[in-house]
């Protein structure tokens, strides 16, 4: 636990999951439905219970002369009245509701003239994502990466709207960071698609928000709104094959040896496993098991020697390593700069 504060210490700017302080042009129009859906039932609310208390106040017991109002039968001014108000008032916040929709979805394949896209496919796996940037500014990128998203912030004059295409490799998952748009969920078999835009750099934290499976908890979501500079050596980075360290040759001949290979990817090695998580750049992220507990050393080795302490219930499974084979391998993955 003490390691989950010290994360939300060292992001502590970041802890606003808030729908009300939207950042991103999606958000801001579902925020606005909400306060004008929230305005009109709270007026509706107040009407109805103001004319009830008004009728049980007058009406009240102990006052002889009043204790039956005057009845009235079939009056046809009052159903009218109270037919055509509540179908106006949905039919207006039908009306609202359809531009917000248009808002919210818009079309990957025209974005705005002068803008510098992101296209993003993330894919939902039990119990972390992977991103796969397909292509930034109009030109091809292809680099698969896991659990912290980085995206470049818009700049004055030149939006940088973030097109994220979202698939599901098992079951629905649910991709949601309050304060950058609405719920878009993966679903197995079907391709959806959300996209938000900001100004504003920063971590945006979120959450998976279709239950999952057992860990749908630790399905942390973390966006890194990055200036432009820092997008592109983020990228530049990525891009490169996997650092080949000399002294931890020995940890990197002993991880290729073994099973972890099957399903882990490092960029230019015979590891290309796509089942769990792209190691090239491992130590580029700041947290482990998607969010769950920083990426440090000891959390690093813990989660070798059983990934089932950190997170129960995770597909990977302790593989019985000897102390010197965790910290030969160990000792290889942090040179995965
Ligand atoms: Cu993924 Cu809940």
């Amino acid at each position: 636990m003490s390691e989950l504060f010290l994360l939300a210490d060292a992001t502590a700017s970041a802890q606003n999951l808030s729908i009300f302080s939207p950042a991103s042009p999606s958000a801001e129009s579902i925020r606005s439905l909400f306060i004008l859906v929230l305005a009109v039932c709270a007026a509706i609310f107040l009407l109805v219970e103001g004319v009830l208390l008004y009728s049980v106040v007058r009406s009240r017991r102990g006052r002889p002369e009043r204790t039956e109002p005057p009845q009235v039968y079939g009056s046809m001014p009052i159903e009218i009245a109270w037919t055509v108000a509540p179908m106006l008032i949905v039919f207006l916040i039908a009306l609202i509701l359809t531009r917000t929709e248009f808002e919210v979805r818009v079309n990957p394949d025209t974005p705005p003239p002068g803008s510098k896209p992101l296209y993003v496919t993330v894919i939902g796996h039990q119990w972390w994502w992977e991103y796969v940037y397909d292509k930034n500014d109009g030109q091809d990128v292809g680099l698969i990466t896991a659990n912290e998203l980085h995206v470049p912030a818009s700049e004055e004059g030149v939006p940088r709207p973030v097109y994220l295409t979202l698939k599901s490799a098992d079951v629905c998952h649910s991709f949601w960071v309050p304060r950058l748009g609405g719920k878009t969920d993966l679903i197995p078999g079907r391709t959806n698609h959300m996209w938000f835009q900001t100004s504003q750099q920063g971590l945006y934290l979120g959450q998976c928000a279709e239950y999952c499976g057992t860990q749908h908890a630790h399905m942390l979501l973390r966006v890194n709104v990055d200036s432009t500079d820092d997008f592109q050596n983020w990228l530049d980075n990525q891009r490169k094959p996997a650092a080949d360290d000399p002294s931890a040759r020995a940890g990197r001949d002993l991880f290729l040896s073994l099973s972890c290979i099957n399903c882990h990817r490092v960029r230019g090695t015979i590891a290309s496993g796509t089942y769990a998580p792209d190691l090239t750049h491992l130590m580029s992220r700041q947290t482990l098991a998607s969010g769950m507990v920083p990426n440090t050393r000891e959390d690093l080795r813990r989660w070798v020697i059983d990934p089932r302490q950190t997170k129960l219930g995770c597909l990977m499974p302790a593989f019985g390593l000897s102390d010197l084979q965790v910290d030969l391998i160990v000792s290889y993955l942090v040179t995965l700069k």
